[in-house]
């Protein structure tokens, strides 16, 4: 949460500030309640920072432009201490003005930290944990004359998560960065290097880059980059490229990034997928570091995630438990870790996160490791700190996804569930190499079954219109489709702020049946009739609801005729998509439908209240 950028240039010019904001605007899915930016002003740092977005930025700067400088610093907020405003924004000055920081985390130990400053005789500008960083280095710098090793100073005294960016008006020629437990990436260009949160920061400008590891200190000039441990001493960052480009990170004409990424998700599972089988047709996962002999020994998987990802774990129980007989369970991470689960050396952990920045996944993954399990990542985000501190990971090759509502990160997260499914029934013996092929043939052949369902998109959006009014919907789902139903709730109360509830189909008679009223709005995932046991369980429920006065949306195959007279709609998903493939191809009508109900109620699609994209505190 929050979204920080650095800019340092070899030249004093207006590229620092404009890099610093446009890199914000690409960051805002991660916090957008507030923004400010920082530029060195000969003895001193300007600020300009206000309540609200980017955009209310820009035209505070429009009117009291800052000077051109060789570095900027910005950042765009999540706020946790203290409510969002002009004043707790983002950056904070030391008392002296000669410092400013960008900070991203929470000071745990602030109050004492504040109360000591507040003794000596500092004033406070904002209730924010993150001002005291502002103090301390202000201090600090005045007393050794070097931001680094004001930076060393203070970074011993703070306890809790941080990515923190500082300037220095005594020394224009370098920015300084400290990292733990919060994300922090370097960009390093031609004459110019940046701080970012994620390389979206600065996408476009460079292709290069390189991780902050836990505990590092970052100092940043125009043409070097010096790199310590929080002791002092000489530490290694990881360099890696980054194939991201500003195409993927722009709108590309679509009204709002989660239209745009709806619409990438037959791309974003190809990518998933493309590389992975060898020319004999066995499956390759050349990214996976754990021995094969002690993938061959697990005996349980626990799949620990937050929300969407959370729901990709529960359809890649269905198939990995259906495949490899091994035991699936699926965990929110927050709850994990302090309900002291069963994790032996033979457990597998599967960390699944988009961000790859989830504190409460984060703080799973440490958890399952320090019990001894192998911890798993599949993660969207090159190098992340889930990706790095697990034992092996799996990347979603989805691209960046901006807007704040998980959608192709969810598709291409069930086709790394799968590929890990297959590779380790492969492994282990429990599927014939031709019966693999066969799934991921039907895996390849997912991309256009999901281009079959984009085709209904105006449909879809003209039924959600004529439900602008309607303050509750209920979605049911068996089997595969009742993540799917879980996932289609989640998108609806997310976006449009109504009360959305997915169920069990076959619970609904213990209970949620009560709230079925005249005209209540229920979604129905239907399997394929060739499952028959299921599909007439299905049809029961929705003759169950309907004569209950409620109106039946199915997602229905092609060709099932059976919903045809009972269904107020129906949305169609391709003949013959294996059941356990459904997931990829049901989730977009709920995806375009909670897109276009958000905005038809005129709420920002992209930036949802009170959300942001990467949650990284706990
Ligand atoms: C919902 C959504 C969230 C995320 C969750 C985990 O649309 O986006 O529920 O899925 O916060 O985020 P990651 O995948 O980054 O760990």
């Amino acid at each position: 949460m929050c979204g920080i950028v650095g800019y340092i240039g070899a030249q004093t010019s207006s590229t620092a500030q404009e890099v610093v904001l446009s890199g914000l605007e690409r960051l805002e899915y991660r916090g957008y309640d507030s923004a400010g930016v920082a530029v060195l002003d000969g003895e001193c740092v300007a600020m300009r920072k206000r309540a609200g977005r980017v955009a209310d930025l820009r035209a505070v700067l429009a009117e009291e432009p800052l000077a051109q400088s060789p570095a900027a610093i910005g950042h765009t907020r999540w706020a946790t201490h203290g409510i969002p405003s002009d004043r707790n924004s983002h950056p904070h000055l030391s008392a002296d003005g000669r410092v400013a920081i960008v900070h991203n985390g929470i000071i745990e130990n602030a109050p004492q930290l504040r109360n000591d400053l507040i003794a000596q005789g500092i004033e406070f500008a904002s209730d924010t944990d993150s001002e005291v960083i502002a103090h301390m280095l202000g201090k600090a710098v005045a007393e050794r004359g070097d931001l680094t090793q004001a930076m060393l100073g203070v970074v011993a005294r703070l306890e809790g998560s941080f990515a923190v960016v500082a300037t220095y008006a005594g020394q224009p020629d370098r920015l300084v960065g400290a990292r733990r437990n919060s994300p922090l990436v370097v960009g390093l260009g031609d004459e110019e290097n940046f701080f970012g949160s994620d390389v979206v920061a600065f996408v476009g400008r460079t292709k290069e880059a390189m991780a902050v590891g836990q505990d590092q200190i970052v100092t940043l000039t125009a043409h070097e980059v010096t790199v310590t441990d929080f002791a002092g001493n000489q530490a290694h960052a990881e360099k890696f490229s980054v194939d991201w480009n500003l195409e993927t990170a722009m709108h590309d004409g679509y009204p709002t990034f989660m239209d745009k990424e709806i619409h990438e998700q037959p791309s974003a599972v190809a990518e998933t997928l493309r590389g992975r089988t060898t020319p004999d047709g066995h499956l390759k996962l050349d990214e996976l570091r754990i021995e094969e002999y002690e993938l061959r020994a697990i005996d349980k998987i626990i799949v620990v995630a937050c929300g969407t990802a959370a729901y990709a774990g529960h359809v890649a129980k269905y198939a990995i438990e259906h495949w490899c007989r091994i035991p699936v369970e699926v965990e929110l991470a927050h709850e994990f870790r302090y309900r002291d689960p069963i994790v032996t050396s033979k457990t597998l952990v599967v960390a699944i996160s988009q961000s790859g920045e989830t504190m409460d996944t984060l703080m799973a993954v440490r958890h399952a490791s320090e019990q001894g399990a192998r911890v798993l990542a599949i993660v969207n985000t090159y190098a992340s700190t889930i990706a790095r501190e697990a034992d092996a990971v799996l990347y979603t090759h989805a691209g960046p996804e901006i807007a704040v509502a998980s959608t192709k990160a969810f598709t291409a997260q069930i086709t790394a569930t799968y590929l890990l499914g297959l590779y380790l029934a492969q492994l282990r013996g429990n599927k014939f190499v031709d019966e693999i092929a066969g799934y991921l043939e039907e895996l390849h052949a997912m991309p256009q079954r999901m281009e079959f369902v984009l085709e209904q998109e105006e449909q879809i959006r003209e039924l959600a219109r004529t439900m602008a009014e309607v303050n509750s919907v209920l979605f049911l789902g068996r089997h595969v489709g009742f993540p799917i139903a879980l996932e289609g709730a989640l998108k609806l109360k997310e976006l449009a702020y109504i009360h959305a509830e997915g169920f069990a189909a076959g619970e609904l008679k213990h209970g949620p049946i009560a709230l079925v009223e005249d005209d209540l709005p229920i979604f129905v995932i239907a399997p394929t009739p060739r499952r028959p046991l299921l599909h007439s369980k299905v049809m029961s429920n929705i003759h169950e609801v309907i004569a209950r006065g409620a109106r039946a949306i199915v997602i229905a195959e092609e060709g099932d005729s059976a919903v045809d007279d009972h269904a107020t709609a129906i949305i169609r998903v391709p003949h013959s998509t294996p059941t356990l493939m459904m997931p990829l191809v049901t989730v977009i009508p709920l995806q375009i439908f909670a897109s276009e109900l958000a905005s038809v109620k005129g709420f920002d699609v992209d930036k949802p209240r009170n959300l942001a994209k990467s949650v990284t505190v706990d």
